[in-house]
């Protein structure tokens, strides 16, 4: 699948342009951001990045560090602006990244970043830059949110759908199927998945108000680690081991 560069570019322009990534007023997106962070720091007490040549790359990171702020950490991103202040800033696509093979320790790519991007390439890419043993944790959204139910984008392997972020947003989901398919295609071993956004998906299908339907996200914890949740979920955060070249 190929992403049309003229997507590609409006979303350049638009995150540079946005005043911050994450509302606080935004109760969906919070939640999301939650999981991410609960997730990050699980992974910072299984990876030792305190070596001298420990290095952390962060692709799509916004210039945001999440629990990663005194490591030596490379930030990559299309939006050139989102990543002035970074000490090691890297303005780049994440399917065709301007970084050497097997640098990095830890590889992150979260906060939807691959939902602009062609999984196949950009997973292709993420395996690449991971060091063999190094792990990657990445976030996306996933067709099998119960909003798309009734939808021909819903369990769709890949889908460009109309969605909200801030107003009306255009992305692509991927199924969690497709996802795992694809992980097989890599090398990239699957250690994990934390699944979140269940129940307070099918409540967002049927009420239509996102605040509203947060709230219910609270009960979604007995199922986020739940293998079949992935069939109904609507957000994934995946994590893996690069085990061989
Ligand atoms: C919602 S923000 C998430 C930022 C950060 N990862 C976080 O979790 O706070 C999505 C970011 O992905 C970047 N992005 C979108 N498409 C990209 C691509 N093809 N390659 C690299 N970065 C991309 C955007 O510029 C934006 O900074």
């Amino acid at each position: 699948m190929k992403i049309d560069p003229l997507y590609r570019d409006r979303v350049r322009t638009e995150y540079n342009q946005l005043p911050e990534i994450w509302d606080k007023s935004d109760r969906w997106h919070q939640w999301a951001k939650r999981q991410i962070e609960s997730e990050m720091l699980a992974i910072k007490t299984e990876v030792a990045l305190d070596g001298p040549g420990s290095l952390v790359v962060d692709v799509g990171s916004a210039g945001n560090f999440y629990s990663f702020a005194n490591v030596h950490r490379v930030d990559v991103d299309l939006a050139e602006k989102r990543i002035a202040g970074c000490p090691l800033a890297v303005c780049g696509n994440v399917e065709a990244l301007p970084l050497q093979s097997q640098v990095a320790d830890l590889t992150i790519c979260v906060g939807s970043v691959l939902n602009y991007a062609s999984l196949e390439e950009a997973l292709f890419e993420l395996h690449r830059v991971t060091k063999v043993g190094g792990t990657l944790i990445f976030q996306l959204e996933l067709s099998n949110a119960s909003e798309f139910i009734g939808t021909p984008a819903y369990a769709a392997d890949a889908a460009f759908v109309s969605t909200f972020y801030r107003g009306e947003e255009r992305l692509w989901v991927y199924s969690d199927s497709y996802v795992k398919r694809t992980l097989a295609t890599t090398g990239l071993a699957l250690c994990r998945v934390r699944y979140f956004h269940l129940l307070s998906s099918f409540f967002l299908r049927l009420t239509r108000r996102p605040d509203l339907a947060a709230r219910i996200a609270l009960f979604d914890w007995p199922w986020a680690k739940w293998r079949p949740a992935g069939r109904f979920a609507d957000s994934g955060i995946y994590v893996c081991r690069r085990d061989s070249c």
